[in-house]
């Protein structure tokens, strides 16, 4: 597919809407940033020689338009001016599926092709990545094929942004598995408990610097063996007193008491619960 005479509007100049607007700069792409008229990205995207224009400009006669703004606005910037600027032969892409699958934007005219491409790093790492040549993952879905070659352009625009491994998925998958990973490991659960231990250590008169290379650092290096040796293998590499101490003990923090709050945590964003809550904090 001949990707690079496309022109690709990206909304946002955030954490993916830079990240991912100099990668496609850098793969030959035309790429514009569409910004509200408030925006103090504008000089963030100047200095970045980045063609940066007021969402109404950037969006005419384009090719793809991407939304990389906040979640909880996406909806109101589509009926206000994406809605209005479809044409057939364009397609939308979304970096997660919250605002397609909890219905923000509720109906899409039957003419485009939507696509999700959610790269599963931070816009930081997916810029550092790209600059050292470093594939990251992208989870890909096509919600809607108008024109039949969705997938490819799919492809393309993950391929130029530094995501060639693409993991096929839905926009429901994509959502529900991320705001929980957010909520129990990622943002939440693991991350308080970390903060936790490090926080009782220092209390206890443990100097920082070894607290924070025991709970932090020291974490890090766990996740590296869980992702190569699995958890089963984990116990060939640590040593019989921490695999004892580990099962011994850390059933006293993680127990059925978290084991059901897991499923409730999931139940509250399947239902749409979440969502709810989420955009009653942002009307
Ligand atoms: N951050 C991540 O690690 C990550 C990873 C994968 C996917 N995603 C997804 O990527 C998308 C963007 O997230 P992000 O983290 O990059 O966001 P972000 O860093 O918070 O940036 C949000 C951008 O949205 C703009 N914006 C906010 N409200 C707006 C409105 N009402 N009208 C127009 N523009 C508005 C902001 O513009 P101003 O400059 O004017 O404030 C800013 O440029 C989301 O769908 C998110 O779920 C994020």
């Amino acid at each position: 597919m001949n990707f690079k005479h496309k022109r690709i509007t990206i909304l946002g100049y955030g954490s993916q809407g830079r990240a991912q607007a100099l990668n496609l700069k850098e793969s030959g792409c035309n790429v514009v940033v569409g910004l509200r008229l408030e925006s103090s990205s504008f000089k963030k995207a100047k200095k970045d020689h980045i063609s940066a224009l007021p969402i109404s400009e950037a969006i005419q006669d384009t090719h793809l338009i991407c939304f990389l703004i906040s979640d909880e606005f996406q909806g109101k910037v589509y009926d206000q001016y994406v809605k209005p600027a479809l044409k057939p032969g364009m397609t939308l892409v979304f970096a997660h599926g919250f605002s397609v699958v909890f219905k923000l934007i509720p109906k899409f005219p039957p003419f485009i092709d939507i696509v999700l491409i959610a790269p599963k790093v931070s816009g930081m790492q997916l810029r550092n990545s790209y600059l050292k040549k470093e594939d990251v993952t992208s989870l890909a879905s096509v919600y809607q094929n108008a024109s039949g070659k969705a997938w490819e352009v799919a492809k393309a625009y993950s391929k130029a942004i530094g995501c060639q491994n693409m993991i096929k998925s839905t926009f429901r998958e994509e959502t529900i598995s991320n705001l929980f990973g957010e909520q129990t490991v990622k943002c939440g659960g693991v991350l308080d408990l970390m903060k936790l231990s490090y926080e009782t250590l220092v209390k206890a008169g443990i100097s920082p610097k070894v607290a924070f290379i025991e709970c932090i650092q020291g974490m890090k290096s766990m996740i590296d063996l869980v992702e190569t040796q699995s958890f089963k293998g984990l116990q060939k590499f640590i040593s019989p007193i921490a695999y004892y101490g580990g099962i011994s003990r850390g059933r006293r923090l993680v127990n059925e008491a978290q084991k059901k709050e897991l499923k409730n945590i999931l139940k509250e964003i399947k239902s749409g619960q979440f969502a709810k809550e989420w955009m009653s904090k942002n009307s």
